[in-house]
């Protein structure tokens, strides 16, 4: 093995320098270029936030109005690409239909994309941050058997959105202002968090040279695992099954066995060893959410016993394991009205700005070269081939 570093997991290699997003895991800390998410949160909205991401400092008004028209003039996709979501069966996953759009658009746009050109790196990040909420409401709408929809741009960006996944062909869609705000402070919290695995993918496929919609398509791949992003759809199927508060213990004691192959979804990190500050305002924010819409839903109940009780079992305190951003939100996502399939295309939405301000900022640093890592070889050692009757 001597030669070099057997680091499985990456979990004490850093891949790459970044000014983008810093995390303290034991002090539960996180700010995105230097600014605490507990203030982004409270003051901020998702289009800043993806400017800030992207540009290293918060926009002056007139730089904001600038980008947020240049985005709100970007979502439209291309007709071409919607045979893409209408080729797949009704039950087949929004996330799979999203990574498939995002290969359509690296067809449609790679031809004439020269990435040493800063104005068309830019240019892709705006249309990537742009598009994938309409890519993601189409993909609902086919799964529903609705005709697609077409970005309103007169609305916000959140309540853009919702407005194409929800509207009814002949019925005009009421929008309630509680559930765009709600849905724009989830996409800020899910905005960026630096190396994840989804955003090591985007920067080791970037690092190869290849056009960032191929990039972020394979970084939506990487965010569908259930230890990754696919974690909060996980978690409300895990809320149903568990049903009511006198089953919570009986979960957490098969949480606790290792052979039962089950682990509490919405739980543990890679680098919080303490409360997910995303996690802690999720929280808050699901009883609010929840209260101002009017929705009584037993499933917080189920979740809040659940936490309570994890967080006073000796397993969980050992290991550190504590609710990460993934355990409320789909509570919230629940409340809108937003089906449990799209949870995860709900957080790609959210950590589109953070793959492009990746993709951005490795594409200038002078230091990137393509990521190819070592292994330890443990196969067999060189011997003669076999022909077939001799074997
Ligand atoms: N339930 C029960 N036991 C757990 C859990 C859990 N959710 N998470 C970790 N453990 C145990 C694990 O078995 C191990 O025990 P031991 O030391 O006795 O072998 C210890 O805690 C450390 O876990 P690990 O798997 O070595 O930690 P990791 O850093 O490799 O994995 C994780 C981190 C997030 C993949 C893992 O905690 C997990 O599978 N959680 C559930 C899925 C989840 O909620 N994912 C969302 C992550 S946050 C947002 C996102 O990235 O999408």
């Amino acid at each position: 093995t001597g030669m070099f570093t057997y680091d499985p997991g990456f979990t004490a290699t850093a891949s790459c320098k970044s000014a983008i997003t810093y995390i303290d895991g034991d002090q539960g800390v996180l700010l995105y270029r230097g600014y605490p998410i507990e203030q982004l949160a409270e003051h901020s909205n998702f289009l800043e936030v993806a400017y800030l991401l992207m540009h290293g400092e918060l926009p002056t008004p007139t730089e904001f109005k600038a980008f947020e028209d240049e985005i709100t003039h970007h979502t439209m996709v291309h007709e071409s690409a919607n045979s893409v979501i209408k080729g797949f069966m009704h039950d087949g996953h929004p996330m799979a239909m999203l990574i498939s759009m995002l290969g359509a658009l690296s067809g449609i746009y790679h031809n004439d994309l020269d990435l040493d050109d800063p104005e068309q790196r830019r240019l892709a990040a705006i249309r990537l941050i742009a598009k994938v909420p309409t890519i993601a409401a189409a993909s609902y709408r086919h799964s529903i058997g609705f005709p697609k929809s077409y970005p309103r741009n007169d609305l916000d960006y959140a309540s853009r959105f919702l407005t194409m996944l929800r509207e009814v062909p002949s019925e005009e869609f009421e929008l309630n202002p509680v559930a765009a705000k709600a849905l724009d402070l989830l996409l800020i919290l899910h905005a960026d968090h630096e190396q994840n695995a989804s955003t090591s993918t985007v920067r080791l496929v970037g690092s190869t040279g290849a056009n960032p919609y191929a990039s972020v398509a394979s970084g939506v791949a990487a965010l569908w695992g259930p230890a990754h992003g696919g974690a909060n759809e996980a978690v409300l199927k895990m809320l149903k099954e568990i049903g009511k508060p006198e089953n919570v213990a009986s979960a957490v004691e098969k949480a606790k066995n290792k052979d039962s192959g089950f682990r509490l979804m919405g739980f543990g990190h890679r680098v919080y060893k303490n409360y997910d500050p995303r996690a802690a305002l999720v929280r808050k924010m699901t009883h609010d959410v929840l209260a101002q819409l009017n929705v009584n839903d037993p499933l917080l109940e189920v979740a809040m016993r659940l936490e309570e009780a994890a967080l006073k079992d000796e397993y969980f305190v050992q290991r550190k394991l504590y609710p990460n951003v993934d355990f409320y939100s789909g509570l919230i996502y629940k409340a809108l009205g937003i089906p449990v399939e799209m949870f995860t295309v709900m957080f790609a939405i959210g950590r589109t700005p953070g793959w492009v301000a990746h993709w951005l900022e490795q594409q200038l640093d002078p230091e990137s070269k393509i990521g190819r890592p070592r292994q330890v070889y443990t196969g067999a050692v060189s011997r003669d081939y076999v022909p077939v009757d001799k074997r």
